[in-house]
């Protein structure tokens, strides 16, 4: 069958604003977009830029926005986007970061937020010379966290980082989550600095767009609001106040 990729490029240093470029394409139904792509790269226009790199669904870099939905390319069939023969498939850039080129986003902001929630273990004392012990049930309790590859499928799609570009957005506090949760780990306080702030976990208003569009099916608007539970939970025992600021603020 052919399809139409109508591909958003942008080239910041040279292009005063983001354009549409269309490349006809011979595909299989059962070909990924990421096959498509990789048609168009090498044998029509080797200056298309987009990232990826495994191809199976692993790295996380090659999310962008397919018929303005977020999705990896290297997971979505042409059938699964496309009804006909000759039908066209846009593509653009993830939303929430600024475009470096074509389709490839700077991610530095979102790697930034990731990296201050300290997504790594903070133990009590110095690991001992055995292993840690830990049931099945305490693994469970942070196992949907571990599986995030940092595609910023998530990031992209939150309507609250329209509003508020501020917010922590949903795969840092995931990525907190995956250490909160974890029984071996005694560093909540220490990861309060960056949730429990008018930025941190607050502003998520349950929208679901980050649960919608994971590629690896994490149930996102679910651990950030068990992280605001924990937070209360923590302020509670101290005697603090369980209040949450209001909007934001
Ligand atoms: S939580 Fe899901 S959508 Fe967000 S970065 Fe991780 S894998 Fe991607
Ligand atoms: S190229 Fe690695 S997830 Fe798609």
């Amino acid at each position: 069958m052919k399809v139409t990729l109508a591909v958003q490029r942008y080239n910041p240093e040279a292009d005063a604003q983001p354009y549409e470029q269309r490349f006809e394409v011979t595909v299989e139904p059962t070909d990924r977009v990421l096959d498509a792509l990789m048609e168009v790269y090498r044998n029509q226009d080797g200056s298309l830029s987009f990232r990826k790199s495994c191809a199976h669904g692993v790295c996380g870099s090659d999310a962008m926005l397919i018929n303005d939905d977020e999705k990896l390319a290297c997971k979505t069939l042409i059938q699964d986007v496309t009804e006909n023969d000759g039908d066209v498939i846009t593509l653009a850039p993830l939303r929430h970061m600024p475009v470096q080129r074509d389709l490839m986003v700077d991610q530095s902001e979102f790697f930034g937020k990731f990296r201050a929630a300290k997504p790594f273990l903070i133990a009590e004392s110095e690991p001992s010379a055995r292993e840690y012990i830990q049931s099945p049930e305490e693994r469970q309790l942070f196992d949907d966290a571990t599986k995030c590859i940092n595609c910023s499928a998530c990031y992209s799609a939150c309507p609250v980082l329209d509003e508020n570009p501020e917010f922590l957005g949903p795969a840092a506090i995931v990525a907190a989550a995956r250490f909160v949760f974890d029984s071996r780990d005694k560093g909540v306080e220490a990861r309060l600095d960056i949730l429990d702030t008018p930025n941190g976990v607050w502003p998520c208003e349950n929208h679901f767009e980050c649960t919608r569009v994971c590629p690896r099916d994490i149930k996102i608007t679910k651990l950030i609001n068990l992280t605001k539970r924990e937070i209360k939970r923590y302020r509670e025992a101290r005697g603090e106040s369980t209040a949450e600021p209001q909007d934001g603020k």
